[in-house]
């Protein structure tokens, strides 16, 4: 029997998210910015546990972009700290739930100190296989490319590359989530409508789900909005309507 929900996908596989909005709630709230950046920390652990029970297999948040560099030093300081401190106290939790952590950005740019935590946490968590909780920190969609793009032609240069073998999924297995699925969904909260620097290339046939949530007021009860959206909707991957209808037949 042919029916419009049975090409609709059910969960997906890869969840990414924007996490914006928190300086905004810490200035409604009566609060300084790192406030809102703390008060962000409980919907992430939330959002960790709704998706790894939803069935979800891979979550990206982004946590600090390329660009935050440029905010001031006080507010980069608090977040720097923020995440030494909240990679300390969660990954015992983490590793007992079965979750594998992993980070990507440009860690040369980071604290010494939240590297080794970095480090430490993907060495503990390696072998677990429920949910890949990936961390971006320091990450830009621009960098991410460009550190595709040197490793590709350094093994041009040295010969074990030929250039016409470079494809899509070269490119592929030279990103920063090698070895995992690009997002089926990202959410961004926070009222932008906009990828500011996030997964450039992944993002090329994801669902986008933007909501005027701001992250610290997220939580279970919108991930599950979020995924019920993803559920209705139709992905073609630029086949027709009834090319899918007739598959699912
Ligand atoms: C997102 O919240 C967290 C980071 C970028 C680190 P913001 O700090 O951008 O919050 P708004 O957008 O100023 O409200
Ligand atoms: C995007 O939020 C980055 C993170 C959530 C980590 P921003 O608040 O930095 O984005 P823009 O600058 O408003 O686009
Ligand atoms: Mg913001």
């Amino acid at each position: 029997m042919s029916s419009g929900v049975s090409v609709r996908p059910v969960r997906p596989t890869h969840v990414a998210i924007i996490m914006d909005g928190n300086g905004r709630w810490a200035t409604a709230n009566g609060k300084p910015r790192h406030a809102g950046h703390r008060a962000g920390v409980k919907s992430a652990r939330q959002v960790v546990e709704a998706c790894a029970e939803s069935d979800v297999k891979v979550l990206t948040l982004f946590a600090f972009s390329s660009e935050n560099w440029k905010r001031p030093p006080s507010e980069v300081d608090a977040l720097m700290r923020l995440f030494v401190e909240v990679l300390q106290r969660e990954v015992d939790t983490l590793h007992e739930n079965g979750i594998q952590l992993r980070f990507i950005g440009n860690r040369e740019s980071l604290p010494t100190i939240l590297r080794k935590r970095m480090a430490d946490a993907e060495a503990r968590t390696a072998a677990n296989s429920r949910m890949t909780l990936v961390l971006a920190v320091a990450y830009g969609g621009q960098w991410d490319m460009v550190q595709a793009m040197r490793r590709i032609s350094q093994k041009v240069r040295s010969g074990d590359l030929d250039p016409a073998d470079i494809d899509e999924a070269l490119i592929a297995r030279h990103r920063a989530l090698a070895g995992l699925p690009s997002p089926d969904l990202l959410i961004r909260t926070g009222g932008e409508q906009r990828v500011s620097n996030f997964l450039l290339w992944d993002l090329a046939y994801t669902e986008l789900c933007f909501t005027d949530t701001l992250w610290p007021d997220f939580g279970a009860d919108q991930i599950a909005h979020a995924l019920e959206f993803f559920s209705q909707r139709q992905r073609r991957f630029g086949r027709t309507g009834d090319q899918l209808e007739a598959v699912a037949d």
